[in-house]
């Protein structure tokens, strides 16, 4: 993997607070992804029954939720966005998660030092829609990352992702239908169009469905191939 990775997203957005700064500086080395992490099996105190990754958690909402409820599991979250660190941090230090590492970073870093089949699922909600053509190239969802994540996925594993942008939908489905190691086992449109039951809100959720946006909800299967 090269050293320099383009990333178009935000690293900062409005001032830190010195809470915030606190949480940065004291608390993310105690909760923070070795850099040369091999096997994140190991990064645990200890031995998670399951491990889950989620890309670009935001504020931390989703994962610190799923975390607190399986404590015997592992959670990995990438997210280079600072403040939404800092609130990931917020959540883990209130309450009292243990079983949760931070990536503050492209997590494009991570994927080629990971072995196959070492994780249990992968969630990406409300990824960034980048709905302009010219900024396709920018979307998490690519043949690349694709890729790795069918190689990292056990076999059966989840990718749970969903979105309220209509560029994002039908870009996430056809990119998945595309790709012989997903399958989207659904049976009705109630399948993407409820909200599974136990998945936890996350901030761009909330924000799209109080601006009336409808989001999708998607549940891929890694295949046995
Ligand atoms: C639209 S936000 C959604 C945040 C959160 N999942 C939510 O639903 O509230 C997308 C997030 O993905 C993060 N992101 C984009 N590319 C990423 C990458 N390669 N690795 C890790 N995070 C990434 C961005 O920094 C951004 O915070």
């Amino acid at each position: 993997m090269a050293d320099f990775l383009p990333f178009y997203g935000r690293r900062r957005g409005r001032k830190l607070s010195d809470g915030s700064k606190f949480l940065l500086e004291k608390k993310l080395p105690l909760y923070l992804l070795p850099n040369k992490s091999h096997n994140p099996a190991k990064i645990f105190t200890h031995s998670p029954d399951k491990i889950y990754l989620e890309i670009g958690f935001g504020g931390g909402e989703h994962l610190a939720i799923e975390a607190k409820n399986h404590p015997e599991n592992g959670y990995i979250g990438a997210e280079p966005f600072l403040n939404g660190v800092s609130s990931l941090l917020r959540h883990c230090e209130n309450q009292l998660i243990k079983n949760l590492r931070i990536w503050p970073d492209d997590i494009r870093f991570q994927f080629s030092l990971w072995p196959n089949s070492c994780l249990d699922g992968v969630y990406i909600m409300f990824p960034d829609p980048w709905p302009k053509n010219k900024h396709a190239g920018r979307r998490i969802i690519n043949k690349d990352n694709l890729a790795e994540l069918a190689r990292l996925l056990k076999n059966g594993g989840e990718l749970r992702m969903a979105s309220d942008h209509p560029c994002a939908k039908n870009w996430i489905l056809a990119s998945i239908l595309g790709n012989p190691n997903f399958d989207w086992p659904v049976v009705s449109p109630d399948d993407w169009n409820i909200k599974p039951q136990g998945w936890p809100e996350t901030r761009y959720m909330k924000k799209a469905i109080a601006e009336g946006r409808k989001p999708a909800w998607f549940r891929f299967k890694k295949l046995v191939i």
